[in-house]
């Protein structure tokens, strides 16, 4: 059984195709189950402001911003939808499950751009602390693992069977190639095996069960 009583602030990372997006969904089912209050919500994105910003940070040309631009971008949609939905939403008791927050932005902007693009990882720590507050991070994170070769094929197909023209279309950092997310990859297990309480992995090519059994696993045992 899961200890009710502390809203938890959940968050999902990993790279394209990794599985998190199916994981996040399985577990507010099972949250629903137990009656836990729960928001489930999503980066870039969560507020009406934060989902324009989206538009502009995940469709158009891979090349069309660099890692400053998107930071900077990123790190507006972060703070509206901390202030009008994460916080408030912990205040009141809920958890929050959020694919997606601030590692990525320290893995996609800081770690893995080509050495002259990416960002100094303590200028993007201090822009992150004025947004959220110095003690602000999430109580756990789900770092989903799966090679990219893998991860991008399933990403394909899930366009290609998608009927949804605005999925289709968000694109821009799926077709940055294999190469930028072979390090987001290895961006990712750095950041992981950095902070080991805080951050789990999750191996990505396993069966869908199976991986939910070991999230909830992790849960139960906290
Ligand atoms: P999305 O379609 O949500 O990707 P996924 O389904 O893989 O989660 O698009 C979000 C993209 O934005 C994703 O490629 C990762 C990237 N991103 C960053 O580069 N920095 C960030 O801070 C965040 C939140 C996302």
């Amino acid at each position: 059984m899961l200890p009710k009583e502390t809203p938890r602030f959940i968050t999902f990372e990993g790279g394209e195709g990794a599985g998190k997006s199916t994981q996040i969904k399985r577990l507010s089912t099972y949250l629903n189950e137990l009656s836990v209050p729960h928001l489930l919500t999503r980066e870039p994105g969560g507020t009406a402001l934060a989902e324009k910003i989206r538009t502009l940070l995940v469709t158009g040309k891979a090349d069309a911003m660099d890692p400053l631009t998107e930071y900077l971008l990123f790190s507006a949609a972060r703070r509206d939808h901390l202030e009008k939905i994460i916080k408030p939403a912990l205040t009141q008791g809920s958890w929050v499950l959020c694919d997606r927050f601030y590692d990525s932005s320290y893995v996609y902007q800081g770690l893995s751009p080509q050495k002259d693009k990416a960002l100094d990882l303590s200028f993007m720590d201090s822009v992150y602390k004025e947004i959220a507050g110095s003690d602000f991070e999430p109580s756990l994170t789900f770092v989903f693992d799966i090679d990219p070769k893998i991860g991008l094929t399933r990403v394909q197909k899930r366009c290609t069977a998608s009927t949804d023209k605005k999925k289709e279309q968000e694109n821009r950092f799926e077709s940055k190639g294999l190469d930028f997310h072979n390090r987001i990859r290895q961006g990712f297990l750095k950041l992981q095996s950095g902070n080991p309480h805080r951050c789990r992995l999750i191996d990505g090519s396993q069966p869908i069960d199976q991986t939910f059994q070991h999230i909830r696993s992790i849960l139960e045992d906290l």
